[in-house]
C-alpha cells in the first residue's frame, strides 16, 4: 500500500521535473531566437565600433568621415578603380588569338615559334584563369596585321621566361584555350522550362546581406566574382556585411563566403548606369567542382551577330513588383542590334557602348529586379562566355523594354587590370 504511493509519487515527481526541463528549455530556446532576430534587426542598420562600444547607422559606415574611434568604420569598405593603362594581354576573336601590345606598336598577334606549354600557362594566368588544362595551339588564322615575334612583358615578371623580339617566318599566330571555366555537362534535363539546376549554371553566385538575396554575381574564377556596381548603394559598402552564397540551385543564406575586396568600375555613373560593373574578391577561394565552376572571360572581338542566343540566370522576381524566386531560374533570350535598341521608341541615347540589350520587343520574357549583377551567358563551342551583367530595365519584361546588360567585352581590360594588380587573383 505505502509502497505503492511512494511509487506514485515519484512518478508524479519526475513528470514535474520534465515539464518544468521542457518549460525552461522552450523558453530558452524562444529567448535565443528573440536575440537572434533583434542582433539581426540591429546588424541590419547600425555598424557597431569594436574600440569605442558604440553603435552608429549603417549608413555612416564608408561615407567618407570618421565616425567610430580610429575610423573603424571606415576600413573595411568597398574601393573603386579607374584603370587608364591597357593591359597589354587579351584573346582576340572567337579563334582566341593571343595578343600583345606594346605602347609604340599596339595590338599584334603572337607569332607560334619557340612557344612552349610554359608561355601558355604564364599567358592564361595572367589573363586570370586558373589552372592546369591550358592549350596553345598554333593557328593558320591571320587577320589583320603580320604577326611579330614579340616580348610578353608582364609575362616575363611572373616565370621569368620570355620570348625575343624578332620577325615570324612560319606565320601561324598562337590561339589559347584557357580551358578552366565555362564547361559544363550535358543540359538535357529541362525542355522548354524556366527551372534551372546549380550544376548547369556553376558560376551563378547570390549576394548577400544579412541573410537577404541582393543581387546575383557570376564566377569568374575561384576567387573573383562580376557582378554590378548599382548593387553597392549607400548602405551596402561596408565587405563585413556581405556573403557570397555559391553551388546552390535553391536560395540557401547559410555558408556563404566572406569577402575581403570589393572594387567598383571608376567609371560608374550611377544616374546613367553606366560602366554598370564590379569586382568581388572572395577571402578564400571555393573549391572548384559539379556545382561550383568559372564562367569563360569573352574574347576581345568576339563579333557576335544580333540575334544570337544568350541565356540570363537568377533568383530575381518571377514579375514586376513581385517576389525573389526561391529557386534558381533562366531564360533564353536574344542579343538585340544597338542600332535597334537605341532607336526612339526603345531606349534613345540610354543606351551607351558599355550597354548591350537583350530580351524581346514583345516582351513576357526579361531578367527583373533581383537580378541584377547576374550572368548573360552564350554558349560557343562548348564554352559558356559571360557577355553582359544585368544591369537595368524600363520595368520588367515590358513591350519594348528589353533588358539593359553591361557590356563584359568593353570592361575587359579594366576586369585583367584588377586582377593582374591585385596578384593573388591565382590561387
Ligand atoms: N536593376 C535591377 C536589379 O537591381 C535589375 C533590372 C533588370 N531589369 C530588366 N528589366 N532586365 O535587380
Amino acid at each position: 500500500m505505502t509502497a505503492q504511493k511512494a511509487e506514485k509519487e515519484k512518478a508524479a515527481k519526475r513528470k514535474r521535473v520534465v515539464i518544468t526541463v521542457f518549460i525552461v528549455l522552450v523558453f530558452v530556446c524562444l529567448l535565443a531566437i528573440a536575440a537572434y532576430f533583434i542582433k539581426e534587426l540591429i546588424v541590419s542598420k547600425y555598424f557597431f565600433c569594436k574600440r569605442s562600444v558604440k553603435f552608429i547607422p549603417i549608413d555612416q559606415a564608408c561615407d567618407g568621415t570618421d565616425d567610430c574611434a580610429g575610423g573603424e568604420d571606415e576600413i573595411t569598405c568597398l574601393s573603386s578603380f579607374m584603370v587608364n593603362t591597357t593591359f597589354p594581354v587579351r584573346l582576340t576573336s572567337a579563334r582566341q588569338v593571343l595578343q600583345v601590345y606594346s605602347p609604340g606598336s599596339g595590338w599584334r598577334s603572337v607569332c607560334g615559334e619557340g612557344w612552349t606549354q610554359q608561355h601558355t600557362e604564364t599567358a592564361c594566368k595572367q589573363l586570370g584563369y586558373t589552372y592546369e588544362a591550358t592549350i596553345g595551339q598554333l593557328c593558320d588564322c591571320l587577320s589583320g596585321h603580320f604577326p611579330t615575334r614579340v616580348t610578353l612583358n608582364t609575362v616575363c615578371d611572373e616565370s621569368k621566361f620570355c620570348l625575343n623580339s624578332s620577325v615570324c617566318t612560319s606565320g601561324s599566330v598562337v590561339s589559347l584555350s584557357c580551358s578552366d571555366c565555362g564547361e559544363v555537362g550535358s543540359q538535357d534535363r529541362i525542355v522548354g522550362g524556366t527551372d534551372a539546376f546549380i550544376e548547369d549554371w556553376p558560376w551563378q553566385v547570390s549576394l548577400q546581406q544579412g541573410g537577404q538575396h541582393v543581387c546575383g554575381g557570376a564566377l569568374v574564377s575561384p576567387r573573383w566574382v562580376v557582378t554590378a556596381a548599382h548593387c553597392f548603394s549607400s548602405s551596402k559598402k561596408e565587405l563585413s556585411r556581405w556573403r557570397v552564397v555559391s553551388g546552390t540551385t535553391y536560395i540557401a543564406t547559410l555558408g556563404g563566403s566572406y569577402v575581403d575586396r570589393i572594387i567598383l568600375n571608376g567609371n560608374y555613373d550611377p544616374a546613367q548606369n553606366d560602366y554598370d560593373i564590379a569586382l568581388m574578391r572572395l577571402s578564400s577561394p571555393i573549391n572548384v567542382g559539379v556545382s561550383h565552376k568559372p564562367v569563360c572571360l569573352p574574347p576581345k572581338a568576339f563579333g557576335l551577330p544580333a540575334e544570337s542566343t544568350m541565356v540570363v540566370t537568377g533568383w530575381g522576381y518571377l514579375e514586376e513588383n513581385g517576389k525573389v524566386s526561391p529557386s534558381l531560374q533562366k531564360a533564353s533570350i536574344p542579343l538585340i542590334d544597338r542600332a535597334k535598341c537605341s532607336s526612339p521608341t526603345v531606349y534613345g541615347s540610354a543606351v551607351t557602348q558599355r550597354m548591350i540589350c537583350a530580351g524581346y520587343m514583345a516582351g513576357r520574357v526579361d531578367a527583373c529586379q533581383g537580378d541584377s549583377g547576374g550572368p548573360l551567358v552564350h554558349l560557343n563551342s562548348s564554352r559558356w562566355y559571360l557577355v553582359g551583367v544585368v544591369s537595368w530595365g524600363v520595368g520588367c519584361a515590358r513591350e519594348r523594354s528589353p533588358g539593359v546588360y553591361c557590356n563584359v567585352e568593353e570592361m575587359l581590360n579594366w576586369i585583367h587590370t584588377i586582377i593582374e594588380k591585385t596578384h593573388t587573383a591565382y590561387k
